[in-house]
């Protein structure tokens, strides 16, 4: 399913993000950045170790990555040049911000592929696996954000959202059926 926002494209697809071969694919990171399950587990598989050590030097330098924020690295054997590893709110009820950091993590790591010059990005479902947080709200919130950070980047050709399984593309799906181009 795709639909064109300003010059760029926004597209929903199925898979598995570790094969997609945008400039960048987005990791739903954890802090300390040092890697885990899910699709930060797959994408650490993937990519392999250089991934992983400039993740190390990264938290050397700052410490940890507060939720909302995006760091790049490379994209090591990956298909993608790039790795953007953004950290998404641990869902604890929708009293604590949940919503604002979930835009902030789409928007930062959007920020870091327009810092580099990129013009294609894959993105997975961030925050609604490990962290929790309600599938139907999170897309919505996703390609609301997405949505209007296209609007004001012309450089963004290609933005896509590669959902693991099908109630999540469900989601997706639905939520891009009701954003305004
Ligand atoms: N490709 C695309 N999407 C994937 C893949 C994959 N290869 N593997 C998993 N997913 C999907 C999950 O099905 C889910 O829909 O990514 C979405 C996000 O789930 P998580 O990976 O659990 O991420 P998140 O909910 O943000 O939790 C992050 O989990 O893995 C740890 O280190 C990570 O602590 C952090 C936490």
């Amino acid at each position: 399913m795709r639909k064109s926002i300003g010059s760029g494209t926004l597209s929903i697809v199925q898979g598995d993000i570790t094969r997609q071969q945008t400039d960048a694919i987005v990791n739903a990171a954890n802090s300390s950045l040092l890697g885990g399950g899910g699709v930060d587990g797959a994408i650490h598989r993937a990519g392999g170790p250089e991934i992983l050590k400039e993740c190390e030097q990264i938290a050397a330098e700052i410490g940890r990555l507060d939720a909302g924020g995006a760091v790049i690295t490379t994209g090591g054997r990956l298909a993608a040049l790039y790795v953007i590893h953004a950290v998404g709110p641990i869902w604890r009820g929708g009293n604590q911000g949940e919503r604002e950091t979930l835009a902030s993590a789409y928007r930062e790591s959007l920020m870091r592929a327009v810092e580099k010059g990129l013009g294609s990005v894959s993105f997975p479902s961030i925050s609604t696996g490990a962290y929790r947080f309600p599938v139907d709200e999170a897309a919505g919130i996703a390609l609301g954000a997405v949505r209007d950070f296209m609007k004001g980047n012309a450089g963004l050709k290609l933005v896509e959202f590669v959902l693991f399984d099908a109630a999540t593309l469900q989601a997706h799906e639905q939520a891009l059926g009701q954003i305004e181009p």
